[in-house]
């Protein structure tokens, strides 16, 4: 077992270690997060014995909920969000475990009396003083909650607490500086994770795997032979009873700021010199730092947003974004974000990266593309009537594994090329073991590993590149000034557009 003091940094991408006994303390346990993703994926953990049977589990949120209620309403996020609870006698060992303490984010009180239920909890229990401080809470309360718990001394020991901050990070560069400089005061950048659940998927991790694991992919992966990269993650679904919050976040901060922009790191960073987190992490900010929007003058020229009409999905009609429930009648949140970077570096210089997503598209798919260069002279007609490309896709989800494209010769007498894909799928070569995002978040944090979390600078780095489009969307516009998509359809014109100047064209995934 290994503690934060013997060795926070030089634990790379975890091998199967399993962390010291301690407290998961969860702040907005009552919510939907805490119901579907965390608990279900600390069981599963359990189930898998790869935690040790102290793990305690402490919710904390405003209602006034019992251990029993708490215990009752996890097993049922469990048995529908989770894989079931595969054995009664397993579940029972573990929701001794699981606690509730009612509280408030603002009083003072409330951390006194959960300080002194956990000192409790860690004679009961044998948790020894270890604890991770889990903000499951509304992005506002982020600031309060660090602050209160740091006058209440519970971060203090920088090898025994850790504090683990949900998305998104801030709203701007701003707020996201604002929000370091309160963290950073409570505590040690070392006792910070600050969560991104993309870097939990296992197909994201194989990003690094596949470029610095392989010898013939890292010499074409440049501005000599790249012509431009896709990076996509379009979503079926709506808002999911979430306007709340997505009206004061959409696509770009929900999305953008954080997932894509993790995809983007860890496409164009340079190779790192060893597995560390701050190795790592220190080459994603060094690639942000080179980064900007196409054309920071002229915002159309660099970004789409999209706001999504009623249409027809799934053999039903659903609802346009401004009908959804608690979305405002004329709200001009977008739902939909394309954007158009550059690289300033000797390896990009030249190859724009465009990024996508957007909600209510026709499919749930995530994949990064590298588009190559054409040939530079092509002796073959070709059946498509014009070369094409080579694409390297990686499929981060769902059918998560990689393609290529690349032309052959049709079958008969002519010389024609058409293009074929030769295609390694995951679940092919290893069967479905996918662990769940939060499951690996989750353990790493609890071993100290902050390889899959989000320092600071890289925060904030992400920000600076999306402040000066996040001050031109936020202004207050008439509602037909967003461009619109019909539910059920990839994105607006508009963003077909913002390819076509480029003479390029969205991949139809
Ligand atoms: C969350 C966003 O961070 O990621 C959601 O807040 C989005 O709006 C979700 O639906 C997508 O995650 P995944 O893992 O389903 O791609």
């Amino acid at each position: 077992m290994v503690s934060l003091a013997e060795n926070p940094l030089r634990v790379g991408l975890q091998q199967d270690r399993v962390p010291d006994p301690q407290i998961l303390i969860i702040f907005g346990a009552s919510g939907d997060l805490t119901q579907r993703k965390l608990v279900p994926a600390i069981y599963q953990m359990h189930l898998e014995r790869r935690l040790p049977p102290e793990i305690t589990i402490v919710g904390v949120a405003r209602r006034e909920w019992s251990h029993d209620f708490f215990r009752e309403h996890m097993r049922e996020g469990v048995e529908e969000f989770g894989g079931g609870l595969q054995s009664e006698e397993v579940w029972n060992s573990f929701a001794k475990g699981l606690f509730y303490c009612p509280g408030n984010i603002d009083n003072p009180e409330s951390y006194q009396e959960l300080e002194a239920f956990l000192a409790e909890l860690d004679k009961q229990r044998g948790t020894r003083g270890n604890r991770v401080f889990y903000l499951s809470v509304a992005p506002r309360f982020f600031a309060e909650a660090t602050q209160q718990l740091g006058k209440a001394g519970m971060l203090d020991d920088p090898n025994k607490q850790r504090l683990a901050i949900e998305k998104p990070f801030g709203r701007d560069l701003a707020t996201a500086q604002e929000l370091n400089r309160v963290v950073q005061n409570v505590c040690d950048e070392r006792q910070i994770y600050r969560i991104d659940h993309y870097l939990g998927k296992e197909t994201v991790q194989n990003l690094l795997v596949f470029r610095f694991a392989n010898a013939i992919f890292e010499p074409l992966w440049n501005r000599q032979y790249v012509d431009h990269v896709q990076i996509t993650v379009a979503e079926k679904v709506g808002l999911e009873g979430r306007a709340g919050y997505y009206e004061t976040a959409g696509a770009l901060r929900d999305m953008v700021q954080n997932h894509l922009m993790q995809l983007f790191c860890l496409t164009a960073m340079e190779p790192p010199n060893s597995l560390d987190a701050d190795s790592i992490r220190g080459e994603k900010v060094k690639v942000l730092q080179a980064t900007s929007l196409a054309d920071a003058d002229n915002i159309d020229r660099s970004a789409v947003r999209g706001q999504y009409t009623s249409g027809w999905m799934g053999g039903k009609t659903v609802p346009g974004y401004r009908d959804e429930e608690g979305a405002s009648p004329g709200t001009t949140t977008p739902t939909y974000a394309a954007i158009k970077l550059h690289i300033d570096n000797w390896r990009w210089k030249g190859v724009p990266f465009y990024l996508r997503t957007g909600k209510r598209m026709p499919k749930k798919v995530s994949e990064i593309a590298i588009q190559f260069k054409d040939v530079p002279f092509l002796m073959f007609p070709s059946a498509a009537k014009q070369a094409n490309p080579n694409v390297l896709a990686m499929r981060i989800q769902p059918n998560e594994g990689i393609g290529m494209r690349f032309e052959v010769k049709t079958p008969g007498s002519s010389l024609r090329t058409r293009s074929v894909e030769m295609d390694f799928r995951y679940d092919a070569a290893f069967g479905k073991a996918n662990t769940d995002a939060y499951s690996r978040l989750l353990i790493d944090c609890m071993l100290g590993d902050q390889t899959l979390f989000t320092r600071g600078d890289e925060a904030e780095s992400s920000w600076r590149i999306l402040t000066p489009l996040l001050q031109v969307w936020d202004a207050p516009a008439p509602p037909e000034s967003i461009p619109l998509y019909e539910a059920g359809t990839w994105e607006p014109v508009e963003a077909e557009l913002l390819m076509n100047r480029d003479g390029r064209r969205w991949r139809r995934l």
